[in-house]
């Protein structure tokens, strides 16, 4: 197992349980006298809104990263099959042994430890016990219907490792009813507007009729912020661009790409000592459908 320090690159380079545990903390999320407890009110109201916002049918988490797992027990029971997608390897080998250790497999992991697993099953008894999240899950029952759900026809977790900007060679001519992206729109080289993304198009095209895209990112995105974030360097080395996410180009690349109900507001994190408090960032929340 390889030794880590929370947000820092090893000298093994990315590691991807650095992500889960900086925005999975379990400072945040813990049990207390046996109930398990999500102590941070901008998690509650990322997973409230994909919650809101999700419609029945398949889900394709885009820039689904390591932590993929934990947005998943929000939204299960809403939806019929889930896929995540996401180019770093690594990322999707953390996914990969998340959902062996939801199965129950005996299994050598390279990056998850058993501390990591606790803390993803804190947070499933959490949704399941917040009203908030669906009244008679149980944690049980979402973890069985989180394995269930993520598996392809033949019996393999639906895990892809791919390059959001070429859609086609990952998916073929998949479509979905639910395309999300959280904290995950990246840009090419050389593209500074929104409106210039080759991205939603594509996307677009992998929606089914009336299918749905939902963005959770932040507005603005400095040089700073993507080192602090320590993506893997095959991600950032390919694309490194920040742009601003702001709500009214937002909605314009969106209806550029030939989305319809189109709809953008603005989230301000409000924990106390929370890193975006600090950082003054704003969170953009946005819906949007594919014609019929
Ligand atoms: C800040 S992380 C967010 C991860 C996760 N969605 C979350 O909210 O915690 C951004 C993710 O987008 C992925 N990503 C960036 N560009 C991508 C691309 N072109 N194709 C696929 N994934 C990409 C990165 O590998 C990374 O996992």
């Amino acid at each position: 197992m390889v030794e880590f320090t929370e947000g820092e690159h090893n000298q093994e380079g990315y590691n991807p349980i650095g992500p889960v545990r900086r925005d999975f903390d379990r400072e945040n999320i813990y049990r207390e006298k046996g109930r398990a407890i999500i102590d941070d009110p901008d998690l509650q109201a990322f997973l409230t809104f994909l919650r809101g916002s999700v419609r029945e049918g398949s889900l394709l988490n885009l820039g689904a990263g390591s932590t993929h797992w934990y947005y998943m027990p929000a939204v299960e029971d809403k939806v019929t099959c889930i896929t995540a997608f996401d180019l770093s390897a690594k990322n999707i080998q953390a996914l990969r042994e998340f959902y062996q250790a939801l199965k129950g497999e005996a299994a050598t992991f390279q990056y998850a430890e058993g501390r990591d697993v606790e803390n993803l099953k804190t947070l499933i008894e959490a949704i399941a016990r917040y009203k908030r999240y669906g009244q008679g899950r149980t944690p049980e029952g979402i973890t069985r219907a989180l394995v269930a759900k993520s598996l392809t026809p033949d019996g393999k977790a639906d895990l892809i490792v791919g390059d959001y900007y070429d859609l086609d060679r990952s998916l073929g001519d998949r479509k979905f009813d639910n395309i999300m992206m959280t904290f995950a729109i990246f840009a090419p080289q050389g593209v500074h507007e929104l409106t210039e993304l080759p991205l939603f198009k594509q996307i677009r095209n992998h929606l089914n009729p009336q299918g749905r895209l939902i963005i959770i990112d932040f507005q603005e995105f400095t040089e700073e912020n993507i080192e602090t974030f320590g993506e893997d360097p095959i991600v950032t080395q390919k694309y490194h661009t920040n742009l601003t996410i702001d709500q009214n180009s937002l909605r314009k690349a969106l209806k550029k790409a030939g989305f319809e109900s189109v709809r953008v507001r603005k989230y301000i994190p409000g924990t106390e000592g929370s890193l975006e408090k600090e950082e003054g960032m704003i969170v953009i929340l946005a819906t949007a459908e594919a014609p019929q």
